[in-house]
């Protein structure tokens, strides 16, 4: 069953009922200040970081689920209602939420007043707008109460939810204009230069500030006390909980409208400005704020500057076809989120608390790839961001954190894929931006400017740090644990409540990653061209010599006979292999090492995507492993520790499933390609939201394998591998249209039954319409390419760089 439908031309997603299985969320906000925002308006806000600098106050693993957010009370005569049908639950007229790029709308009817909620952040402005607009449809006149609430947070949030011994006597607030403008400065004395604000654009007729006497102790956010009597208490918190609530009349006549503009703020003083007078916070900030969107008219402005902002930057690649689940995906929403998995690395989501994970060093370097081409300059700072965490010898912090931009002591370092991640996400946007010249920026190691080098040097020491740390058969050492967070092979731990992440772990000098050898393999032609292209020639003949041999290492200890190993355990047994009981076949060596195109010369790459087809897939997508493993290996670690079915533990990891994609294309079997794409994809698994549970517009990490009870449904949907890598394999492998060093090459591989398509990209300042002609019916080939007209020699098109629109004419089919 469906819980909504894609409104393709607003870019929209449009919930048309609000009890969605699992609450579908948004994010508002671009660059520094971000909200998350459900369905039913809840979710919470925060500035750069969701740990430290939380505005509102969210209270994860809920019952009931989702409770706590923006809320709007609204009594209309004796009736009181909830118009985002939370936390009522109130029974609606009618009720749609729109998801759309950046903003969110609620729009709701009941006993003929409709309500509508606009929420986002303005670009480069450090708050949310939540625009309210009352009509009175009724032919009698209204007398309406409106009442916000907001919780607010003490800033750290997981302070906020633990140390409750202190935090219920410092919490502290201003209100001034008799109660329209509430500022929330929680240890603004002390330590902090920041305060919140909670402002309406109107006069009030009271407001409350204490979350007990606004809502009464025993009640829950469905009771407010002040609600149901009709009137706030004008309380000033001291200590507990500070909350920021309106109360608001409104009289309406029969069709008339009345708008209102709430605005939730970060601001910030200078030291030396902290203060107005002794114990009053300086407010120009604040005011600065409200008076940039004190108005409907300026709250609507900067919601128009915001869509133009995101037309733009889907402008940048969008494409045509006749199958609209994979055009809306591609062209818009994942997109959208390689933009949120940019923004929020792992940090903050409905699975990830906002408390727990840094940036990190793999994960940061694979959202690259599917966000440089929308914004390459702040692809440039993220890079260079990253590199500087990482230690002389080559090998990375795993985390740094995002406000400090430091390595991350608390999970340390020894995933040894995560050196050659940076070669990969540097690559692309070389190939992206042709700025070759980022190679040469001094870029500090282990953020120590005495150890500074060139981010060329950096890259060196990502390659040589697999060369130099090899294991008995000649692949590369694990480490702690490659891509695979849960294959820790060097571990063993017992203890209960031990981190298998960050528990000490010892290092056997055995265990091998067949995994780490394909990335190697993977990533060395273009580090081998980037050497070329700058005059490295000596460097380049060694990493030639090196890709190859780590090729033959894999042909001769990596293969198992029907495809390729995973890895090799601390005793040197095989891991991924037919001798195993469980754990027979791994879907990401077999992904990498097509992908890195080994064994294309002599029938194993077949026969590896064969056996992953043959053993591993769903009609979900495709497992991670098996047979799942039963039963813990203290050899195995966090992977043989889950429940058959669920994530690394022979879950549908949805990240790896992309690997299989483009290793298909590279076989040319553009049929089965598109097919391992919609497996995953959530627009195609729209009807069966009720099994699915998340949003179809955006993926999800897990899918539940087909060992688990159940099997179909998505966990922690948002923020994930999976899209930059989906982006990389439908826009570049399938519709085949990808940068590389000289120019933008056209390589589609589609199912025989995909006639044609067309695309739009912008590439280094000229912008590309490509129409491509399948009528031949081939998965792969181009026969011919016209560029403005003219007959092209092969297929890649130069980067012009002219800031005009060129036309191109591909026909596919035998030469
Ligand atoms: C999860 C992994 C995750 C890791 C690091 C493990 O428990 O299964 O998917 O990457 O924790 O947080
Ligand atoms: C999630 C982590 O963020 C990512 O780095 C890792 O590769 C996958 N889990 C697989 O374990």
């Amino acid at each position: 069953m469906q819980y909504g439908y894609f409104d393709d031309d607003a870019r929209e997603y449009v919930i048309t009922r609000p009890d969605t299985p699992y609450p579908w969320i948004n994010y508002l906000g671009s660059e520094d200040f971000y909200g998350l925002f459900s369905n039913t308006s809840g979710g919470y806000c925060f500035y750069r970081d969701a740990r430290l600098l939380r505005l509102t106050r969210y209270r994860y693993n809920n019952v009931p689920t989702d409770s706590g957010g923006r809320y709007f009370y609204i009594r209309d005569g004796g009736d009181i209602w909830t118009p985002s049908w939370m936390p009522m639950k109130s029974a609606l007229d009618s009720y749609e939420c729109r998801h759309g790029m950046g903003y969110s709308r609620i729009s709701s009817v009941r006993s003929g007043l409709a309500f509508s909620q606009t929420s986002f952040v303005p670009l480069k402005d450090n708050c949310e707008i939540h625009k309210i607009v009352l009509t009175n449809e009724s032919k009698a006149d209204k007398d309406v109460d409106v009442f916000s609430f907001i919780e607010f947070c003490l800033w750290n949030a997981n302070d906020d939810m633990t140390n409750f011994q202190r935090n219920f006597s410092i919490g502290e607030v201003e209100v001034e204009e008799g109660g329209s403008r509430i500022y929330h400065k929680t240890e603004y004395r002390e330590r902090r230069n920041h305060y919140a604000l909670w402002a309406v654009n109107v006069p009030v007729a009271g407001f409350d500030t204490d979350r007990q006497t606004f809502l009464g102790l025993y009640n829950g956010f469905n009771h407010p006390d002040a609600v149901f009597a009709g009137k706030a208490n004008n309380s000033v918190a001291s200590g507990w909980a500070p909350i920021g609530s309106h109360h608001i009349k409104a009289h309406l006549k029969p069709g008339e409208s009345k708008a209102l503009v709430f605005v939730l703020g970060y601001c910030e003083n200078p030291d030396d400005k902290k203060w107005a007078s002794p114990g009053v916070i300086n407010k120009a900030p604040a005011n600065a704020l409200l008076e940039k969107y004190g108005s409907p008219e300026a709250a609507d402005r900067a919601l128009a500057a915001l869509k133009d902002y995101w037309d733009a930057l889907l402008g940048r690649f969008s494409v045509e076809a006749e199958d609209k689940r994979m055009t809306r995906m591609a062209g818009v929403w994942n997109q959208y989120q390689c933009m949120v998995t940019f923004n929020m690395s792992r940090s903050a989501s409905y699975f990830e608390s906002g408390i727990g994970r840094g940036m990190g060093f793999r994960d940061s370097n694979q959202d690259l790839l599917g966000f440089v081409h929308l914004v390459p300059e702040r692809a440039r700072a993220r890079i260079l961001d990253i590199a500087a965490t990482q230690f002389p010898d080559g090998s990375a912090y795993h985390q740094y954190q995002p406000l400090t931009k430091r390595g991350n002591n608390e999970v340390g370092s020894g995933f040894n894929d995560d050196p050659l991640w940076l070669i990969c996400g540097v690559a692309a946007y070389i190939k992206e931006t042709g700025d070759f010249g980022i190679l040469e920026e001094k870029v500090p190691f282990d953020n120590r400017e005495e150890l500074a080098d060139s981010l060329f040097i950096h890259l060196k020491r990502s390659f040589d740090y697999t060369v130099t740390h090899t294991g008995p058969h000649g692949l590369p050492l694990i480490g702690r644990a490659d891509w695979n967070d849960c294959l820790n092979l060097n571990c063993f731990s017992k203890t209960p409540g031990e981190s298998f992440q960050t528990t000490a772990n010892f290092e056997s000098g055995i265990a091998e990653s067949v995994l780490i050898a394909a990335i190697f393999v993977f990533n060395g032609p273009d580090y081998i061209e980037i050497c070329r292209r700058t005059g490295r020639a000596e460097e380049a003949a060694y990493a030639a010599k090196a890709v190859a041999s780590m090729t033959e290492t894999i042909k001769a200890h990596g293969w198992d006979g029907n495809w390729f190993l995973r890895a090799y355990d601390a005793y040197g047994h095989k891991i991924g292999s037919h001798e195993c009981e469980d754990g027979q076949i791994y879907i990401e060596s077999n992904g990498f090492a097509v992908m890195a195109e080994i064994g294309l010369d002599d029938g194993r790459a077949q026969k590896a995507l064969d056996s992953v087809k043959d053993k591993l897939d769903t009609k979900y997508g495709i497992v991670l492993q098996q047979p799942a493993y039963k039963e813990y290996h203290l050899e195995l670690g966090e992977v043989s520790s889950y429940p058959p079915g669920y994530k690394e533990n022979a879950g549908i990891f949805c990240h790896n499933n992309p690997w299989v994609t483009i290793a298909e294309t590279k076989l040319g079997r553009g049929t089965r390609a598109f097919e391992t794409y919609t497996k995953i994809c959530p627009a195609y698994r729209e009807d069966d939201s009720d099994l699915r549970r998340l949003e179809p517009y955006v993926y999800a990490q897990m899918v539940a394998g087909k060992d688990a009870p159940r099997f179909g449904e998505a966990k922690n949907s948002w923020l994930t591998g999976t899209a930059a890598w989906t982006f990389v394999s439908i826009s570049q492998y399938i519709l085949g249209v990808r940068p590389v060093f000289d120019g933008l090459l056209i390589d589609p591989c589609i199912p025989v039954a995909m006639k044609g398509f067309s695309v739009i990209r912008h590439f280094q300042n000229a912008v590309y319409r490509i129409t491509v002609n399948n009528s031949a019916g081939v998965e792969k080939g181009v026969k011919t390419v016209t560029l403005d007209g003219k007959p092209l020699d092969g297929a890649v098109l130069p980067a012009l760089g002219d800031g005009k629109t060129h036309e191109v004419s591909v026909v596919m089919g035998l030469k």
